[in-house]
């Protein structure tokens, strides 16, 4: 296996075991990839307080979530089409996160379908939906989904339509042969298939199949079809956060789509405080975009966080080395965390707080 430090050498030491579309498709961002950017830097230019001489010996990362007991607060956030990065694809993310003790989020466009990831996750995972304008398709999902018992229905919510991803304008992306979403091959038209117009596949897809009218009215259809607690995903207003938790809904995570969606959004680092004390205690809220240190959890959990998401540097570890790759890359931001905590003074989780932290 490839060697590494730290979760920043990844993209590169990734990139030339990959097809220079599938890598693109992985790395890329809407537009100018200014909030791609942004999401990583901003955490930057945030400086620790540390606290000194606190008995740092005995260091518990550990969190609740929605009921689930994780070893610490870091999740996997849920990405499309990982066989497009190793041929165990999910099932070696599912293996991870499970020898690991934390969560993985499996996205409806995954390459494995939700029934067989499931029996490889020790935690229950979390199933992120996009609503399908043949409602009947994501109403026959969700009861999958539920039959098989995941922990959690994640509704993306920045995603009406898909941001436009230059590289994968310019690369033509479509998924390579063989690779499709498994969850869709029942009913009609499902995987995406090739096609002659000039445009990434995905979008084309989206433009297709997609439901961009979902609006807050609909919370009530996905609760009536789906008993799992209700996590919105793509929430970046503290407005939009008591709307959520006045919806009754149960988790929120503060996302930009990692970039890929509306470009020179706020980086997501910058809204978390706002959407935490809007969304109030009763709500965990969650964040994603950029996090690459351990530094970075500690900062967001000072903001308010209860845990964050890591994405692209999942895909990366995959590519580089499946189950493996992906168990080392989530040990390394775990073990960040832990010596951040032990260099701020904080033995648990619920000692990192807002003072540790100058913005
Ligand atoms: C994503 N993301 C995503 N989100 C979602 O809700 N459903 C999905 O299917 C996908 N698919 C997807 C594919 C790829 C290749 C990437 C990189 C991302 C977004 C993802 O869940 C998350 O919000 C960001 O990736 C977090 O940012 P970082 O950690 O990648 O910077
Ligand atoms: C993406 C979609 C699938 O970001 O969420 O590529």
């Amino acid at each position: 296996m490839t060697t590494f430090v730290n979760l920043l050498e990844l993209e590169s030491l990734a990139k030339p075991r990959l097809p220079t579309a599938v890598f693109d498709y992985f790395a890329g961002g809407a537009h100018d990839e200014i909030t791609l950017d942004a999401n990583r830097r901003v955490y930057d230019a945030i400086a620790l307080r540390p606290r000194v001489l606190v008995d740092v010996s005995h260091r518990d990362l550990s969190t609740t979530l929605l009921g689930q007991r994780l070893a610490f607060p870091i999740l996997v956030a849920p990405m499309a089409l990982q066989r497009m990065a190793h041929t165990d694809g999910e099932l070696a993310t599912a293996r991870a996160a499970t020898s690991l003790q934390t969560i993985l989020t499996v996205s409806t466009l995954s390459s494995v379908t939700v029934e067989d990831i499931r029996p490889a996750c020790a935690l229950a995972p979390w199933f992120q939906i996009y609503v399908h304008q043949e409602r009947a398709l994501t109403e026959a999902m969700l009861e999958r989904v539920a039959a098989c018992g995941y922990g959690a229905l994640v509704l993306t919510v920045d995603t009406p339509v898909l941001g436009r991803r230059e590289r994968d304008v310019r690369n033509t992306f479509q998924p390579p042969p063989g690779i499709a979403f498994a969850n869709m091959m029942v009913g009609k038209g499902g995987a995406t298939t090739g096609s002659a117009e000039r445009d990434s596949a995905l979008a084309m897809y989206f433009a297709a199949r997609h439901d961009a009218g979902v609006t807050w009215k609909d919370l009530e259809w996905l609760r009536r079809v789906c008993p799992l607690p209700l996590v919105l995903k793509g929430v970046m207003r503290g407005d939009d956060a008591k709307r959520a938790a006045d919806h009754g809904v149960n988790g929120l995570i503060v996302s930009n789509h990692g970039g890929r969606q509306l470009d020179t959004t706020l980086a997501t680092i910058r809204a978390v405080a706002e959407v935490a004390e809007a969304a109030g205690t009763g709500v965990p809220v969650l964040v994603d975009g950029g996090v690459r240190r351990g530094t970075d959890v500690l900062k967001a959990i000072a903001l308010g966080a209860r845990a964050v998401l890591v994405g692209r540097p999942v895909l990366w570890g995959l590519a580089l080395d499946g189950e493996a790759g992906v168990t080392r890359v989530l040990t390394a931001l775990r073990d960040e965390l832990d010596t951040a905590m032990a260099l701020c003074g904080c033995a648990s989780l619920s000692d990192i707080g807002r003072d540790l932290v100058v913005i």
